[in-house]
This record gives C-alpha cells, structure tokens and sequence, in this order.
C-alpha cells in the first residue's frame, strides 16, 4: 500500500513539470528586487509606502479598487504614516462614497475603506500581493519566496516594468506582451512609464522605482501587520531556544545519578 502510494506520487511529481511547462510563451520573469521589507528584520520604508500610495492614487485607483483597505489605516505607523490631518485631506479629496443614510454620495472620511471599482473588470488590489506571492519559482512550487525572498511585490513590480511594447487583438480585445505575466498577454494597458508621477521631495521617478515603489505600498495593503508578525515570531524563536536551553540541563541534572554510574 505503501510502496503503491510512493509510487503515484514519485509519478505524479514526475508529470506536474511537464505540465506547467506547457505554455507556449516560457516561463513568466520575475526579478528579485531588494524591498526593505525582506528578510526576518525586514522593514517598511515610511517614505517608498507614502510614494507608492501616491502612484496608486494618481495611476492605478482609475482603474482598481482597494475596497478592503481602511483609509485611517494610512497614519499607521507601521505603514505610510501620515498624520490624520492629512489622511482625513486626502480621503476627502480624492474618494467618494456612497453613504446610504444620505441615499447619495458623499466625500470619503477616514472610517471609510477605498472605494471598489469595477468599470473595467479590473481585479481589486487590497490583497493582491499575498495572492500571488506563492506562484513562483521552478514548476510553480513557490520556492522562490522561500529561497531568495521573491514574493507577490516583486511580481507586481515585474509586471509594471515588463511590457515589451508589444501588442495584438485577440477576439476584440488588445493584449500587450508582457515578460511578467503568466502567458505572456496581458489586456492592461501599461499603466506606467518614466516620470508619469512627479514626487514631491524629487525622489527618482523613473518606470522601476514607481514600480517598485506601488508594489512596496500594494505589499502593505495585503500585508500591513507584517512588522509585528516577524517581531513576535522573532520573540517566540527566542523564547523556545531559552527553553530549549533549560530543559536540556534540567534532563541532564535529572539524569545525573543514574546515567553518572559507569558499571
Ligand atoms: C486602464 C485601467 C488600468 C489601470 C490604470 C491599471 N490597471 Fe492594472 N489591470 C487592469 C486590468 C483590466 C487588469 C486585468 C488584466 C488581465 O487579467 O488580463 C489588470 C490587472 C492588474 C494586476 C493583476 C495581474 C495578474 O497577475 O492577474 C495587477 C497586479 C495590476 N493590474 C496592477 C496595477 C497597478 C499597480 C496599476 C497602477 C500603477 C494598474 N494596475 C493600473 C486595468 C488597469
């Protein structure tokens, strides 16, 4: 039963390369960017999330919602930030919500999330960098993220910057070739170029680092606590190897009269 079970599996492992390979386009290109927020002590850069929220308000928010984002959320200060005066500015400013006390639409306050949109068909990207974070590496096995830290930000900032300008219509719609995307076509237009956004403090603005920088923010959307998941994760580490510790020479001390005698 055993050795059958073995068997379908080794078989299984065997065929699934195979099967992934099929695309015609090859394998999608990811690249390993260097985020601040990579590795175990890894942290969100305040300044790239306030940049990256600015990409997305002026790029991406046309076209995709981030319904399940808190617009307070933004004056976290394990995230963006910004102070309240200027989170509460902002969301007025630039949302709109339908309020159904009212039965109209109203500015968007703080309590209130990004709004959802859905004109284009366009997928929402409050999770989006955890949903595909674990599609990568050989034979799809996720690896990636695992081995060199390349997860759904560095996808996201690999699609922004990997259109080869290239483009075909395919039953009426225009896909535009894209190195990142699985299969090759995407039907996003490219949504970014070199300085499309003007930052206020000058930082570079060209298509990598306004790629990188909303991927960095679009990272936080899906992952805004991750701060203090790798903290308490560091802190449980350190307690269990302290434990470890202790009940090793409590085991060797119990064990002292007995294992001591040689004969
Ligand atoms: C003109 C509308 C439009 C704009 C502007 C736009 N997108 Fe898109 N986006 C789309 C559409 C439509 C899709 C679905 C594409 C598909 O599945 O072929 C998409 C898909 C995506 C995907 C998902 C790709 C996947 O793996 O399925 C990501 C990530 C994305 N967009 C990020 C962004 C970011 C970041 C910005 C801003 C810099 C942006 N988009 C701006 C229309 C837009």
């Amino acid at each position: 039963m055993l050795k059958k079970l073995a068997l379908g599996a080794a078989f299984a492992l065997a065929l699934a390369p195979a099967a992934s390979f099929a695309a015609p386009d090859g394998e999608p290109y990811v690249e390993d960017f260097a985020f601040s927020f990579e590795g175990p002590f890894g942290k969100y850069d305040q300044n790239q999330l306030q940049r990256g929220l600015q990409v997305y308000t002026e790029v991406c928010a046309v076209c995709h919602g981030l319904r399940y984002v808190p617009l307070r959320t933004l004056s976290a200060e394990s995230g963006p930030g910004i102070p309240e005066e200027q989170v509460r500015a902002y969301a007025a400013e630039n949302f709109e919500v339908f309020d159904e006390e009212l039965d109209d639409f109203r500015p968007a306050t703080p309590t209130d999330h990004f709004p959802q949109v859905t004109s284009v068909g366009a997928p929402d990207l409050s999770l989006m960098a955890k949903a595909r974070a674990g599609f990568h590496g050989p034979y799809g096995l996720g690896i990636n993220q695992l081995i060199k830290g390349i997860g759904g930000a560095e996808y996201i900032a690999s699609l922004l910057a990997g259109y080869t300008g290239e483009e075909k219509e395919e039953a009426g719609v225009i896909l535009y070739e894209n190195t990142a995307f699985p299969g090759g076509w995407i039907s996003m237009a490219p949504p970014l170029s070199d300085e499309l956004v003007e930052y206020a403090d000058g930082s570079a603005n060209d298509l990598n680092n306004l790629s990188e920088d909303v991927a960095a923010f679009l990272m936080w959307t899906a992952e805004p606590k991750m701060m203090a998941r790798k903290q308490a994760g560091f802190v449980g580490v350190f307690f269990l190897t302290v434990l470890s510790v202790l009940l090793y020479l409590t085991n060797k001390r119990l064990w002292a009269p007995v294992k001591g005698k040689k004969d």
